[in-house]
């Protein structure tokens, strides 16, 4: 390793007090750089660095194994597996919060009215400050710290006896084993919700697949099991989170214990010790302030990395919450407020075969209608034959259906408590044949998906192919809709793709909903889309795995389409991001006589864009680079930016990584800024980004 000395040199004869002095700075860094990483998500050292420092510490207390501590950063997982988990007596006992059922605004206000009742305030007086929080859902947690340090880990219960799951909470790299900073009580225990991230939950639940492990029906499932897990080893595998929202025992100020006003000065206390508090949290006064809240929150919900299922109202001054008190196990100073389920029971009716635009067919539940996610639903995916095998879904089942946002709503799974099977239920097969054609249904070895085999011939296809021709990334041609292209392809008058470039005014003007105006702007419209490039035009063919990013890489490099055309499957793998996969659909799809006479017909019809002269990618000045574009620049838009980028070969990614080459940064530039910063990546301004496009390729 040049030029990187060791921080400490390894200990001499006179070992173990120095050995110590050495340790327990190391763990102090380890601590700081982890909590920068995983608490602050702003790495302040590379990951070589942190890594060199760990192993330096493991080699220390390997060398003195007297020394380590169970709060040792190299310590979170711990030997055996548990014979089962302990009970704990919590304390003070872990309460539940009242419900505001009513979704509206007017939970809100029932819960300011009552306080302001209890407070005995009236109508002219001033508005009660509250904290506004986002209520997560997971699981809530008791986390006990002696001395500043992590000794027990709790879970809720029945509020009065939890169990002990220490093993599995010292795993979360969120929670620290010892608090930092000043004034840490003898006795603290904080509490808060142990959770799952979206993100993190997509790529566990790829692991267990991949592994032939069973799947997880939701992040808060699979937050439950981890936690519960009997192995520390196991449980280390399931990446969990952790935000801080409260207290249990604690030292009483008399006896050093400390005093805090607010609510909102507890979490501020909470977070400079160490521990995760939501960003998001928000101080409101008065009914309307608290209302906004719920609405900010709700439209943000499904943008956020973590799940939640309502917010949580909390009087803000602590003397207040202490004189209104609790009803029997519930406080009289907060509330939850809940948003409208996203994920809701109900049964399959039946079970239907839709056909896309690539001919896979989707095995779709035909539900009782349910009200989900704010919409009422009647269908849900089951996304292919091993999905629904898996979830073992008959008719008469009863499922769990989710719809968020507006992602397309997908069966979980079977309701599988107390659930009376209806006998003799035949069990879900896949047709022989294309329920829209007839033509044959074919599973390729290796795949999950059944597709049919009649590619445009198939009316299904046919539509969805036209759609996808027609949209705003692919050839642009405004007013081909789905109403329009369901009407063209059932009355017999378009059969392929090149057949759109033939469409008369008078043939569209006696369509539903079609007048000769729009019939005449549609027809204006086909004939301006004419004009594209050759990327747009190899995305709208729809070819297997060719994307609107792989469509650019592929123009970039060849060129000229019969370059393209020409071009086998090694020297496919040439272009950017094409691997074996997406080079062998490219092959295949232009290997259909049928398919390359789509293409000639296209172009005999006046379908045309420049051809440049074919760029080796490897020669453009920023092949290979990544960019990241913040803030606002002086004179070019972002669009443009990214555009001068691309051209010149460089990969324009949303979000900073280490993989990052270089952060081009405007004016209010935020969060990528300060990380591009953390990482020690090259940040540009847009005379920097400039110079750089000028610049030789390396
Ligand atoms: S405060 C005395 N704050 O909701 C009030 N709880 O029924 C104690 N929860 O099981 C809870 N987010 O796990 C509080 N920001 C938040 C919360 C929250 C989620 C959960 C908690 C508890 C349940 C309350």
């Amino acid at each position: 390793m040049s030029g990187q000395t060791e921080l400490f040199s390894p200990p001499a004869q006179d070992g173990q007090a120095l050995a110590a002095m050495q340790i327990e700075e190391l763990r102090a860094q380890l601590t700081r750089w982890a909590h920068a990483y995983y608490v602050l998500d702003a790495p302040s050292v590379p990951d070589g660095e942190y890594d060199r420092v760990y192993q330096q510490l493991e080699r220390l207390e390997a060398a003195h194994p007297a020394l380590i501590t169970p709060d040792s950063p190299t310590q979170r997982v711990l030997g055996s597996v548990l014979p089962g988990l302990a009970a704990v007596r919590h304390a003070v006992p872990m309460l539940s919060i009242r419900t505001e059922t009513d979704t509206e605004a007017t939970g809100a206000q029932a819960f300011d009215a009552r306080i302001r009742r209890e407070l005995g305030l009236a109508e002219g007086d001033p508005p009660v400050e509250y904290i506004a929080e986002p209520k997560f859902d997971g699981l809530a947690m008791n986390l006990r710290y002696e001395q500043g340090r992590l000794v027990q880990a709790a879970t809720r219960g029945d509020g009065e006896l939890g169990e002990d799951v220490t093993h599995a909470i010292r795993t979360i790299r969120q929670i620290p084993l010892s608090l930092q900073g000043e004034q840490v009580p003898p006795v603290i225990e904080v509490r808060g919700e142990v959770y799952m991230r979206g993100a993190d939950f997509e790529r566990l639940n790829q692991r267990q697949q991949a592994a032939g492990e069973k799947l997880f029906v939701n992040p808060r499932n699979a937050a439950a099991g981890a936690v519960r897990q009997l192995d520390a080893r196991i449980a280390a595998q399931r990446p969990l989170s952790f935000f801080a929202y409260g207290l249990g025992e604690v030292t009483p100020p008399e006896q050093g214990g400390p005093r805090f006003a607010t609510h909102y000065a507890l979490l501020q206390r909470l977070k400079s010790w160490g521990f995760p508090v939501a960003a998001e949290a928000r101080i409101a006064h008065g009914a309307a302030e608290l209302a906004a809240f719920h609405r900010a929150m709700g439209a943000q919900r499904a943008a956020l990395p973590y799940g939640i299922d309502g917010v949580v109202y909390k009087v803000n001054g602590l003397a207040l919450q202490r004189q209104l008190g609790f009803v029997t196990r519930e406080p009289r100073w907060a509330v939850a407020h809940k948003y409208p389920p996203q994920e809701m029971v109900t049964t399959v009716q039946a079970i239907d075969v839709q056909v896309g635009r690539t001919g896979k067919l989707t095995p779709v539940a035909r539900l009782a209608p349910v009200f989900v996610g704010g919409a009422t639903v009647t269908n849900a995916t089951l996304h292919n034959l091993f999905e629904l095998r898996r979830k073992r879904v008959r008719v008469g089942d009863a499922v769990i259906v989710r719809r968020a946002g507006d992602v397309i709503p997908e069966v979980l799974g079977r309701v599988e408590e107390g659930a009376v099977r209806q006998p003799y239920v035949p069990n879900f097969h896949m047709p022989r044949a294309c329920p829209v054609c007839g033509s044959a249904v074919v599973r390729e070895p290796g795949e999950t998906d059944h597709r049919c085999s009649g590619g445009l011939f198939c009316g299904a296809q046919r539509k969805q192919a036209l759609l996808h021709f027609a949209s705003r990334k692919a050839m642009d041609i405004e007013g081909l809709g789905e109403k329009l292209v369901d009407q063209l392809v059932d009355q017999d008058i378009l059969h392929s793709l090149p057949g759109i470039y033939g469409l008369q005014v008078d043939q569209l003007a006696g369509l539903d909903r079609m007048g000769e105006k729009s019939a005449q702007n549609l027809c204006d419209a086909l004939e301006k889309s004419k004009h594209t490039t050759l990327a747009r035009f190899l995305y709208a063919l729809g070819i297997r795995n060719v994307g609107e990013a792989t469509a650019k890489d592929l123009a970039r490099h060849f060129g000229q389409l019969d370059a393209l055309l020409a071009a086998d499957v090694d020297a496919l793998m040439q272009v950017n991001d094409v691997g074996p996969v997406v080079a062998e659909s490219i092959r295949t799809f232009f290997a259909q006589p049928h398919n390359t006479e789509v293409v000639q017909q296209l172009r005999a019809a006046g379908v045309r864009w420049s051809e440049a002269a074919p760029a080796a990618a490897a020669r453009l000045p920023l092949a290979g680079k990544t960019v990241v574009l913040t803030g606002q620049l002086p004179t070019l838009s972002r669009d443009a930016a990214k555009d001068l980028l691309e051209a010149a070969g460089a990969k324009v990614a949303g979000s900073v990584s280490k993989k990052t080459s270089y952060v081009v940064a405007g004016a209010e530039a935020g969060s990528k800024l300060a990380k591009a910063q953390a990482l020690g990546l090259p940040v540009l301004d847009e005379e920097g980004l400039r110079r750089l496009l000028a610049k030789e390729p390396d």
